[in-house]
């Protein structure tokens, strides 16, 4: 067995009740957190959650370029310093380096990337995840707007990804969660109109931050916060009507 771990753990979209036990008993005994942010000046999303819970003090933040699309040679820089910060953790014989990212681990997370590039620096290394709960289920708690029920389909789309793919995926889908769409807001509910599909649609920014704010996609005409999802159910929904 390894005796490297690095492990990529959920702390939920921001709230910092929304953290799971094993989460936070996976932080509190890790070797090393890394709590990633864009600023080392700043207290990142994650990193708030998890001083919430965790009182010892072998955290490090770390730099990624966390919404960076359109400079491939930052981002990719920033991942292979990251992989090097957790290289050399191992090399100073930490054992479980743990890595704090916001909702979960294995969606639309930067950890993946860590997790690859650790790989190719320490061979032998060891990774796990543990889930968290997403933006997208926090904003159907917050709407009181089920995700899916019975046969319904649901769909994640990054709406970076393009309009015309989201449009399509609404056409196919039932249920439709967009992330990544904060700067693109007016478009996308300009789709959601033309499909049918703003009425029952919402859109929450922020969960789980003091500024939340949770809306009916109808009433949103400007762009919002990269920390934006939009959750857009089928038409009407009767009691069962869809087992
Ligand atoms: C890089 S993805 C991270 C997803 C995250 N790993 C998850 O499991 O939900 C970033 C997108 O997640 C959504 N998101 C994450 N946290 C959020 C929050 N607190 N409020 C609203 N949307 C959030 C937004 O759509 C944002 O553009």
């Amino acid at each position: 067995m390894s005796t490297h771990r690095l492990v990529g753990v959920g702390v939920g979209p921001g709230d910092p009740d929304l953290i799971t036990v094993k989460a936070i008993r996976v932080l509190q005994s890790a070797d090393l957190v890394l709590l990633p942010t864009m600023d080392l000046n700043a207290v990142g999303r994650a990193e708030a959650t998890v001083r919430a819970h965790v009182d010892h003090d072998r955290l490090r933040r770390l730099t990624f370029a966390l919404n960076e699309r359109e400079d491939r040679a930052r981002r990719e820089a920033a991942w292979d310093a990251a992989g090097q910060v957790v290289a050399e953790a191992f090399a100073g014989l930490a054992t479980t380096v743990a890595f704090a990212t916001i909702g979960d681990p294995n969606v639309y997370s930067t950890f993946s990337y860590l997790a690859a590039t650790v790989g190719r620096l320490v061979p032998d290394v060891e990774v796990t995840t543990v889930p968290g709960i997403t933006a997208m289920q926090h904003l159907a708690a917050e709407s009181g707007v089920p995700l899916v029920e019975g046969e319904e389909t649901l769909t994640l789309y990054p709406i970076t990804a393009g309009l015309q793919g989201y449009r399509e995926a609404l056409r196919r889908s039932d249920t439709v969660v967009a992330y990544k769409g904060g700067r693109h807001l007016p478009r996308v509910v300009e789709v959601l109109r033309n499909e049918q599909r703003l009425d029952a649609a919402v859109i929450g920014s922020a969960l789980g931050l003091p500024e939340q704010s949770v809306l009916p996609a109808s009433a949103v005409d400007a762009e919002l916060p990269y920390l934006s999802t939009v959750l857009a159910p089928p038409g009407a929904r009767t009691r069962g009507g869809r087992l």
